[in-house]
């Protein structure tokens, strides 16, 4: 997909990519950033935390849901994940349902790869008959 990125992409791209930078991803080497945009306007990263017990290694997606509701914020209208490789790197099954939780069917998704192209999608195309999900 041609890049073409409008003020709000290039901000979110913007933080994604600067937390990718910290992912602690020894294990994997696969560096994740994800930044979100809440409904008061404001903005979360957070990279992959990863565990020398692999199970318990966090996605990039968790960690900056967590800090959009330690900010008190409770909606996500725009989540971007930023891949450290030229393919997509879409929401892993159990973020889809984690995103789920503060989604409404408007709520953007947005991959970038490394070289800066971008794809959108509906949260509701990630994980359609989500559960728990009756949100308009
Ligand atoms: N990972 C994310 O942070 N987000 C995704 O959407 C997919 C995968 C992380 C988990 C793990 O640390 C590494 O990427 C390899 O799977």
């Amino acid at each position: 997909m041609a890049l073409d990125l409008t003020a709000e992409h290039k901000i979110l791209l913007a933080l994604a990519t600067k937390a990718q930078k910290n992912a602690h991803a020894p294990y994997s080497n696969f560096y994740v950033g994800a930044a979100i945009l809440d409904e008061n306007a404001q903005h979360h990263a957070s990279c992959n935390v990863e565990n020398a017990a692999y199970p318990l290694g966090q996605c990039a997606e968790a960690g900056a849901i967590s800090a959009m509701i330690a900010s008190g914020s409770k909606h996500i209208k725009h989540i971007l994940i930023a891949s450290p490789n030229d393919n997509f790197c879409p929401p892993c099954g159990g973020c889809r349902q984690k995103i789920a939780e503060f989604a409404d069917a408007q709520t953007e998704v947005h991959m970038a790869t490394k070289k800066g192209e971008l794809k959108t999608v509906k949260f509701t195309e990630l994980l359609p008959l989500a559960f728990g999900f009756d949100k308009e």
